[in-house]
């Protein structure tokens, strides 16, 4: 298997991470890994917040609890009631993946994007989670205000985020994959 194979077999979504803030020289080859991603017609429809202000990310993990619970949804209340719930695993880095609401394919340039950084990461040894429950964070008028505090264009709608830092413990069993999704014509 060669490295670039290896790398995405041994990714996990990492759930717990350690507190120290990943390396400048970390965080900018998984930027760039991000902007390399393919997009329809090169569209490039996205836009990157990289957030790792502490202060920030936790106001942001309050205002996640908060609308998970006024979500109505049973999972999500359980999940936000639980005193050990941390909305983005202590995650020191966080990188909000939203696109161009006009773009036709914005949501699919994300998604490539998304898998690139997480990429990326896993070849530095940098844990990652991509996370579409983020969406719940803008679900308020006080999200709205926090997307434009933070910098996310006016115009482009949040797609997913993704954590990263260093893996705190080994990363979990891998999940057993579908083999019934492929079919050959040959
Ligand atoms: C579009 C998308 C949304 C996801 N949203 C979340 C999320 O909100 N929270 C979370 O903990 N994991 C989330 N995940 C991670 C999946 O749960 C995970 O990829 C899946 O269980 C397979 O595990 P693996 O990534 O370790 O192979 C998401 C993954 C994708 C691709």
């Amino acid at each position: 298997m060669n490295e670039t194979l290896r790398v995405i077999r041994s990714r996990r979504s990492i759930r717990k991470f350690r507190p120290e803030q990943i390396a400048e020289h970390e965080l900018e080859a998984i930027v760039e890994s991000a902007l390399f991603a393919p997009s329809a017609m090169n569209a490039q429809p996205w836009h990157f917040t990289v957030i790792q202000d502490k202060h920030v990310l936790d106001r942001m993990a309050q205002l996640m609890k908060e609308n998970m619970l006024k979500s109505g949804n049973e999972f999500m209340v359980r999940r936000a009631s639980d005193p050990g719930f941390s909305p983005f695993y202590g995650a020191p880095t966080l990188i909000l993946i939203s696109a161009d609401a006009k773009d036709r394919f914005g949501q699919f340039d994300c998604a490539a994007a998304a898998q690139n950084i997480a990429l990326a990461a896993e070849s530095l040894g940098v844990g990652s989670c991509i996370m579409a429950m983020t969406s719940l964070l803008f679900a308020s008028q006080e999200g709205v205000e926090l997307a434009r505090s933070l910098g996310v264009p006016d115009g482009y709608d949040h797609v997913c985020a993704v954590a990263l830092g260093y893996k705190d413990g080994p990363a979990p069993a891998v999940l057993p994959r579908r083999r019934d999704v492929v079919n050959y014509v040959k």
